[in-house]
């Protein structure tokens, strides 16, 4: 199949691994991509977000199908534009983007569809935000209404920091302060052709920067998959009560959502609650979800993004298990420092299991450098947690970026004997 993907990141990666995982002779580009897609596929330097760029570039290069990785282009409406011009995309139209795009527009989905999610308040002025923040007490949950990030949002004790956070997002729209919601989070993906939604293996993200959740909120620092300790019926449960009735609901508004629901969940003690919808793959959930895919990617896809999902085969995932673990910029998330060298990466790969899925790499002066924050994934896959982060850690250590730094507990809990539930 002739296939083009928008974006640069580890998640773009890992999508390009997991078709060439199947053997099957795709013709892959790769727009902008980075250094270490650049050595397994073609890329291309356009602006994934303009529309009519990359419709006229697929279709004068017979593109049969379009994944689109990062929000920014489904925001923008790249994926109108190509479904204008007849050419099968997956990834949601702009309408259904607003999803993640606007947390105010999930809200109300969620509401209409009766999907179980935190009570939350939107505030267009300080003064309501203060009121709304006094009303829901600590811990304190902030949130821009709109695209920040990854750094919109802020769970603290601290009113003070809670307040100054709200003052800072009102300048670049509403926000929304939340009713916290203790418990494990998961990620769960549902491939949507609008009307039929498969769920792909669930996964758990770490989204702040240091060991023992410490430290500011990241785009994510490592992940696992499966997840051990979930109850059975989890996911059947998640799909029943979530992904279902949200996308009818988005169907029944004429808005239908074609391609990757992500459901950010927390498992309460009073039963699963959504923390944030995302309009696409997760990353570095993505990392460790698609390794373990053992039926081919692209077909899947591909029915998504022509509405036959329910003729489809569902996916069938190893029993394998698979870690991934973020190498970050000296400086990362506030100021990350960029262009310095990364060597090692043959001896990492030497590793059993272990891939690297580049995200901010490129090659300058015949060196491969880092070009921003979240450098790479270390991604290994092992029959069980231990030897999975046996190999992760070794082919991090093997890795060297001065000032790299990652964290060193993740899926430290389930690799333990007893995991606690
Ligand atoms: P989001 O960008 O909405 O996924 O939020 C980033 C992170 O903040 C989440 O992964 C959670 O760890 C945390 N978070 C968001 N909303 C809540 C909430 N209502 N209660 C507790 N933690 C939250
Ligand atoms: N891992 C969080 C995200 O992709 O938004």
């Amino acid at each position: 199949m002739r296939i083009l993907i928008l974006g640069s990141g580890a998640r773009e990666h890992a999508i390009v691994t997991a078709l060439l995982a199947e053997h099957a002779g795709h013709d892959i580009t790769v727009a902008p991509g980075n250094a270490g897609i650049a050595a397994d596929v073609a890329v291309i330097h356009l602006d994934p977000t303009n529309g009519a760029v990359v419709s006229s570039f697929a279709l004068d290069n017979d593109i049969e199908l379009v994944i689109i990785g990062p929000e920014a282009p489904l925001v923008a409406g790249v994926a109108d534009k190509l479904r204008q011009r007849g050419i099968a995309v997956f990834g949601p139209g702009r309408a259904a983007a607003q999803l993640e795009g606007s947390k105010t527009f999930a809200k109300r989905i969620m509401d209409a569809a009766g999907v179980p999610t935190g009570r939350a308040s939107r505030s267009g002025t300080l003064a309501e935000a203060v009121e709304a923040i006094n009303e829901f007490g600590a811990p304190y949950v902030v949130k821009a209404d709109g695209l920040a990030a990854g750094k919109g949002v802020l769970v603290t004790g601290d009113r003070t920091a809670a307040i100054a956070h709200a003052e800072y997002w009102l300048n670049h729209g509403s926000v929304l302060v939340e009713e916290f919601l203790d418990g494990q989070e998961v990620s769960l993906f549902f491939v949507s052709d609008g009307h039929t939604v498969v769920p792909l293996s669930p996964a758990q993200d770490f989204k702040r920067l240091s060991d023992g959740n410490a430290g500011p909120n990241t785009g994510g620092m490592g992940a696992y998959s499966p997840l051990p300790w979930l109850p059975e019926g989890f996911v059947d449960e998640v799909a029943r009560t979530i992904a279902v009735p949200t996308v009818r609901q988005l169907a029944d508004e004429q808005t239908p959502f074609v391609g990757l629901l992500y459901c950010g969940l927390i498992v309460t003690r009073r039963g699963i609650r959504v923390i944030e919808f995302n309009a696409r793959f997760g990353d570095p959930e993505t990392q460790v979800v698609l390794p373990r895919l053992e039926s081919p990617l692209s077909s899947l896809l591909f029915a998504a993004a022509t509405g036959v999902l329910a003729e489809q085969p569902l996916p069938r995932f190893s029993t394998d298990v698979a870690v991934s673990v973020v190498l970050a910029s000296e400086g990362y998330p506030e100021t990350p420092l960029t262009g310095r060298p990364i060597t090692g990466l043959d001896d990492a790969l030497a590793i059993d299991g272990v891939t690297v899925a580049h995200a901010a790499t490129a090659v300058s002066s015949n060196e491969l450098v880092a070009t921003g924050g979240r450098v790479l994934s270390v991604v290994a896959t092992a029959p069980d947690f231990a030897a999975a982060r046996d190999r992760a850690y070794r082919a991090l250590a093997a890795i060297h970026l001065d000032g790299g730094h990652y964290r060193t507990d993740i899926a430290e809990s389930v690799a333990s004997p007893r995991p606690p539930r």
